[in-house]
């Protein structure tokens, strides 16, 4: 099990993040016996509630969550006698996080339990996330002493803009070390993402491809068919670029094109991945604007249902400015990059639920074949399934059988279910786990976080000068298409075209 005497604090327990995630991942954690016997779980919150209420709140929503997805054959439902268990770690503080009270209560209870080492979790809005560091400075409960540990964890979204997240760092800085910060993104806890790596450096067959003189164009997407949900205080506010980009996007940006490290260890890894982020090339304001397009989505039809656009949608301001879709070109101006543009592109209520990273090698250099031109063959394709359809495929060119030489695109591929059991997990048991065992491998150093602002800043401000109308304006797209047509010009314009989002993509895959 990790790391033992360990209590966590969970700020802003009451939130939907803690019983929809954190709450059950730590119960995972704890059926597989990765947690010691003796680690607390503490929620911090304004709401009144004792501990019987606040367990008896998480229980409940758990609960019927699991017994959702084990009618929908996902998961099992809730096993009672281990939730018995669990939930004696759980206890709960009620008290605001700004009142300088509630600090002394936490150090109270630290003093008066068998355990020293502590995680602050700030599951809170992000509003907060400096002032509780500054608390936590203040009170003291960030000192390591005597071999204890005193770890903070924060959740996105990690500023709004470059120096927003400049002003956090420094923040967080000023009361602790880099190693006592956690910064959670938690496209870093899917399967998918970590075996990017293994895939490039644990083969010989990928790496020798994996630059310029072989790979023509990559394009990243995350498509959701969801739209802005109960969301809309945090969403209307940030929007697609904001909430998808500089974080999750740039990650799987990060994870395609890093060097391979010099060790494998948290700093080598983080310093490989700030390096590529650093080396995004600075667009001026109207290259930016000429390399992106905005949407928003509008009423349209998802499967068969009828869904409304953004602006219907409760608690969007009728006056909104906030894109759902957002596509952009980056290039990465480094020797093994330069010259391959990345296109990245993200939205809600689009045509599927489809995260992939569709890899173009440049055609073969002369084909032989009779009737046959270098043009007119169609590229060798890897496609990166990271959700759902977990995988990754190859298209490639055979020979149909028959007299005539006619050639067509098949594909070999690993599916994840073929080969290993996917459990049903939440994705964050590995960052949680990460964070017991002091791995910082899976977390965002400060020095990744701002070289990915510093790429997505240009863009913002193109934005910000021209809402609503011109090029940057928005552009409205159907619910239940793939993006405005901007998106589609943005590529084409390049002699390009979008992988299809939700393609099958397996042998055998629906
Ligand atoms: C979150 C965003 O960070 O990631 C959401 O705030 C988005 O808007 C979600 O839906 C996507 O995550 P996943 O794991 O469902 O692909």
């Amino acid at each position: 099990p990790a790391a033992d005497n360990t209590t966590m604090f969970i700020f802003g327990a009451g939130g939907d993040l803690v019983k929809r995630l954190l709450i059950p991942s730590l119960y995972n954690l704890d059926r597989d016996h990765l947690i010691d016997p003796k680690m607390r779980i503490i929620g911090v919150d304004l709401a009144e509630h004792d501990d019987d209420g606040f367990r008896a709140h998480l229980k409940q929503f758990i609960a019927d969550k699991a017994a959702d997805n084990h009618s929908e054959g996902r998961g099992s439902a809730l096993d009672e006698s281990h939730w018995c268990e669990f939930e004696k770690r759980l206890q709960y503080l009620q008290g605001d996080f700004t009142d300088e009270a509630i600090y002394r209560r936490i150090k109270d209870t630290i003093a008066s339990s068998e355990n020293d080492n502590a995680i602050f979790y700030c599951a809170t809005s992000s509003r907060f996330f400096s002032e509780i560091a500054q608390q936590l400075g203040k009170a003291g409960l960030l000192t390591e002493q005597g071999g204890n540990y005193r770890r903070v964890v924060v959740e996105k979204p990690f500023g709004h803009d470059l120096e927003s997240a400049q002003a956090l760092n420094a923040n967080l800085l000023e009361v602790m070390k880099e190693d006592q910060i956690y910064r959670i993104d938690h496209f870093l806890g899917k399967e998918t993402v970590q075996n990017i790596l293994v895939a490039r450096f644990a083969n010989v067959l990928f790496e020798p491809f994996w630059n310029n003189h072989y790979i023509d164009h990559i394009q990243i997407t995350a498509a959701e068919t969801v739209g802005v949900e109960a969301r809309a205080a945090f969403y209307d506010k940030a929007g697609a670029m904001r909430d998808m980009v500089p974080n999750h996007l740039f990650q799987l940006l990060a994870m395609v094109a890093i060097e391979p490290p010099a060790a494998f260890g948290a700093d080598a890894l983080r310093s490989e991945k700030s390096k590529v982020l650093g080396a995004i090339r600075p667009w001026t304001i109207d290259e930016a604007d000429d390399n992106s397009a905005r949407g928003r989505y509008e009423a349209g039809t998802l499967g068969d249902r009828r869904v409304p656009g953004y602006l219907e949608e409760d608690g969007v301001d009728a006056d909104s400015q906030t894109e759902t879709f957002v596509t952009m070109k980056v290039m990465v101006d480094n020797w093994r990059w330069i010259g391959v543009p990345f296109y990245l592109r993200t939205g809600k209520r689009m045509s599927a639920r489809d995260t992939e990273i569709a890899i173009c090698f440049k055609p073969a250099p002369y084909a032989q074949f009779r009737n046959t031109d270098v043009d007119r063959m169609a590229s060798n394709w890897l496609i990166i399934q990271i959700q759902p359809n977990e995988g990754m495929w190859f298209d490639f060119q055979a020979k149909r059988p028959g007299p005539e030489l006619e050639m067509d695109t098949v594909k070999m591929g690993f599916a994840y279910k073929d080969f290993f059991d996917l459990p049903a997990v939440t994705g964050y048991e590995t960052l949680i786990y990460d964070c017991l065992t002091g791995d910082q491998m899976l977390f965002q150093r400060a020095d990744t976080i701002e070289n990915g602002w510093r790429a997505v800043q240009p863009f913002l401000e193109a934005w910000s000068r021209k809402s609503g109308t011109g090029k940057s304006g928005i552009e409205g797209y159907a619910a239940g298409t793939d993006g405005p047509s901007g998106a589609h010009e943005l590529i084409q314009r390049d002699g390009r075209l979008w992988h299809k989002v939700g393609e099958p993509t397996g042998p055998g895959v629906a």
